[in-house]
C-alpha cells in the first residue's frame, strides 16, 4: 500500500508485515510464558524441541528470547540452513561463530568444542538455535548429542534448541534419535491461536503502527480466524489483501464482505 493509502488509516506502516522488531512482537501471556520457559532452559543450560505446524510463530519466538536473554551471559549462534550432511553443518557452524574452519570433520568439531569450553569459562552461556530442524540430515542429527558432551558428560555447557514442524518431534522420538532425544529436557509445542488470541494479535499490530482499534470490525476477525486456522502467517498474508480491498473501495474498515472477497479470491485461483 502508498503510504498515503495507510494514511488514510492512521497507519505509519504496513500492519502486518514480518519486518516487526524483537521489542515490538506480540507477546500474550501464553507466548510470554513460552519464552520465560526457553530462557529458564538457556540459563540451565538445558536443550530444548520445540514444535508447532507453518506460521504459528515459532522463529518469532526465537526472536522474542534473542530479546530477552541479556547479551553479554549469553552467545546465540542461529542456524537455519540445515539441509546439509554433517560435515557442512558444523563447518556452517564455525563459519557462524566466527571460528577457523578446520580441513576435516575432526578438526572442525574439536574447533567448536574448545569455543564453548572457553566460553563457559568466561561465564557466557553458549545457546544454539537450529531452525527447520525438522529437515536435519540423519547423519547430522546421530551426532548432535556428542556436541554436548563436555568433560566425559558430566558437564553441561552448551543448550541447543531445536525448532521445527510436528515432525521434528516424531522424528526424535524414533529409536534411532534416542540418545538425543533422552537429552531433550523441553519438549515444548506452539499450538494454532484461539480466537482471542487472534482479536487480540490484529489489534496489536494495528495499534503498533497508528492505527485503531476499529480498523478491522469483530465479524471480519472472526472469519480471519476461521480462514487462517490460527496460523499467524496466514492472518498476515488474508488480513494485508482485506486492508488493500478497503482501501481501494476507500472503506473506512475491513468488514466481513471483505475478507470473505479475499479469500473467495483465493479460492478462485487454487
Ligand atoms: N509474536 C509475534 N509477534 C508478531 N508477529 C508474529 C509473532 N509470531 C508470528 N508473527 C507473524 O507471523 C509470521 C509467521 O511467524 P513465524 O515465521 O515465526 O512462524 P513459524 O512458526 O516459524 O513458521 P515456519 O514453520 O513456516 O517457519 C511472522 O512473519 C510474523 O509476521
Ligand atoms: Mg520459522
Amino acid at each position: 500500500m502508498t503510504p498515503e493509502a495507510l494514511a488514510t488509516y492512521g497507519l505509519s506502516a504496513e500492519p502486518f508485515t514480518k519486518e516487526i522488531d524483537d521489542a515490538d512482537l506480540w507477546l500474550p501471556p501464553s507466548k510470554r510464558a513460552l519464552v520465560d520457559e526457553l530462557v529458564d532452559a538457556a540459563e540451565a543450560r538445558h536443550n530444548v524441541a520445540l514444535v508447532g505446524e507453518p506460521g504459528v510463530g515459532k522463529t518469532c519466538t526465537l526472536r522474542a528470547l534473542r530479546h530477552a536473554l541479556p547479551k553479554e551471559r549469553f552467545r546465540l549462534t542461529y542456524c537455519h540452513n540445515v539441509t546439509l550432511g554433517r560435515r557442512d553443518f558444523y563447518r556452517q557452524l564455525c563459519l557462524a561463530l566466527a571460528l577457523p574452519c578446520g580441513h576435516n570433520s575432526g578438526a572442525v568439531f574439536w574447533t567448536i568444542n574448545t569455543h564453548v569450553e572457553q566460553l563457559a569459562s568466561e561465564r557466557v552461556s553458549p545457546v544454539l538455535l537450529v531452525d527447520e530442524a525438522h529437515l536435519l540430515h540423519q547423519d547430522t542429527l546421530d551426532h548432535l548429542h556428542i556436541l554436548l558432551n563436555y568433560a566425559w558428560d558430566s558437564r553441561a555447557l552448551l543448550s541447543v534448541i531445536l525448532v521445527g514442524l510436528p515432525d521434528l518431534d516424531d522424528r526424535l522420538r524414533l529409536r534411532r534419535n534416542r540418545s538425543l532425544y533422552s537429552r531433550i529436557h523441553h519438549r515444548l509445542a506452539i499450538g494454532p491461536l484461539t480466537p482471542e488470541d487472534t482479536a487480540d494479535y490484529v489489534r496489536t499490530r494495528v495499534l503498533r503502527v497508528g492505527g485503531g482499534k476499529e480498523l478491522f470490525a469483530s465479524d471480519a476477525v472472526a472469519m480471519l480466524h476461521e480462514a487462517s486456522g490460527g496460523s499467524l502467517r496466514d492472518i498476515d498474508r488474508i488480513a494485508t489483501l482485506a486492508l488493500r480491498w478497503a482501501a481501494r473501495r476507500k472503506r473506512k474498515a475491513v468488514e466481513r464482505d471483505l475478507v470473505a472477497r479475499v479469500l473467495q479470491a483465493e479460492g478462485d485461483r487454487s
